[in-house]
């Protein structure tokens, strides 16, 4: 598909910083403001590195060390997420406390779907410091994205053309990054505050289903597996998928098998005026991944 314009950018603002650039979704973001003609900040813990992407500056920043947060002057709107795996207390909480010090405006985060029914998950935590923080806010509660075939799980389908989660009948509504990020370009071109935007894409479907696109984008026969969870953590680990993400992704796949990973919304669709892309879109866009 032809990449979408992002909005022209709103000349009135001041620097955007853009968090986890090297990354799914902090990456798609920086290359549509790229393609937006901004000037903007990728802040990376490795700056040396980034590649060359038109109007972006990378900056050292690290959210787990606080000698980098000098890469938040300056700054009058930031994409900030929560890197997988981190403390959340400890990395994340005080970005925010140092963006609001340092006279930063927004923050654009990205968060999970039903972010505010789980108070346990990191993300809420995230979300409710930056409710008390002053600062103006947009929290992106996205559902689970299609770019985990073509990343976490590209080999079961590349290797094995299989695909094996333990996610019973239950429906997802995936949501493609690129619709994401060209929703986090438009609240940070815009200057948009204090909104939640429920992200999803614009059909919840069974694995059987995904399996069936699949086949048909490549040619070649996709089963779905449906392991059972016992049998799902042990294969992974045997495939050297460390215990605790298997089980993270146990966990993530059995709100799937429950049946709650499925709403709906047309949040994508009002927000950019065009449909969601659809995960038989997806597949054809990144066949080669998988061939
Ligand atoms: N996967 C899904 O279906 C889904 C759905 C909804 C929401 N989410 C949420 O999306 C977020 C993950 O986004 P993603 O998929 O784009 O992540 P990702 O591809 O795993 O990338 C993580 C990014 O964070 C950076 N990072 C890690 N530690 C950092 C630190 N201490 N300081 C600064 N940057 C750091 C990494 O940079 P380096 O290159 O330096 O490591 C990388 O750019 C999570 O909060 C997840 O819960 C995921």
């Amino acid at each position: 598909m032809t990449p979408e314009q992002p909005p022209q950018a709103d000349a009135g603002h001041g620097t955007i910083l853009v968090m986890g650039a090297t990354g799914t979704v902090g990456g798609e973001i920086a290359r549509q403001l790229s393609r937006s003609g901004v000037q903007f900040r990728v802040g990376v813990r490795r700056p040396e590195t980034f590649p060359e992407l038109a109007g972006a500056a990378p900056v050292r920043f690290d959210a787990a060390d606080p000698s980098s947060y000098g890469a938040l002057d300056g700054v009058d709107r930031l994409f900030l997420l929560w890197p997988p795996g981190t403390d959340v207390r400890r990395d994340v909480l005080p970005v925010i406390d140092q963006a609001a010090a340092r006279g930063v405006r927004q923050v654009v985060f990205l968060s999970i779907l039903g972010a505010e029914r789980i108070r346990v998950v990191p993300h809420r935590r995230v979300e409710e410091h930056l409710e008390r923080s002053g600062l103006d806010w947009v929290f992106l509660r996205a559902s689970y994205f299609m770019q985990n075939l073509s990343g976490v799980h590209r080999d079961d389908i590349r290797l094995r053309r299989e695909i094996f989660l333990p996610a019973g009948g239950g429906r997802t509504s995936f949501v493609d990054v690129r619709d994401v990020a060209a929703v986090a370009v438009r609240a940070l071109l815009t200057g948009e505050g204090q909104a939640a935007h429920n992200l999803t894409g614009g059909e919840a479907l069974r694995y059987d289903e995904v399996a069936s696109i699949f086949s048909v984008t490549l040619g070649q026969r996709v089963e779905y597996t449906n392991p059972s969870p016992w049998h799902f953590v042990q294969q992974s680990r045997a495939r050297g998928v460390a215990t605790p993400f298997a089980l993270f992704m146990l966990a993530e796949y059995t709100v799937a098998r429950l049946g709650l990973a499925g709403e709906v919304t047309g949040e994508v669709q009002t927000l950019l005026g065009r449909p969601p892309i659809r995960l038989r879109q997806f597949a054809e866009d990144f066949r080669e991944a998988w061939l």
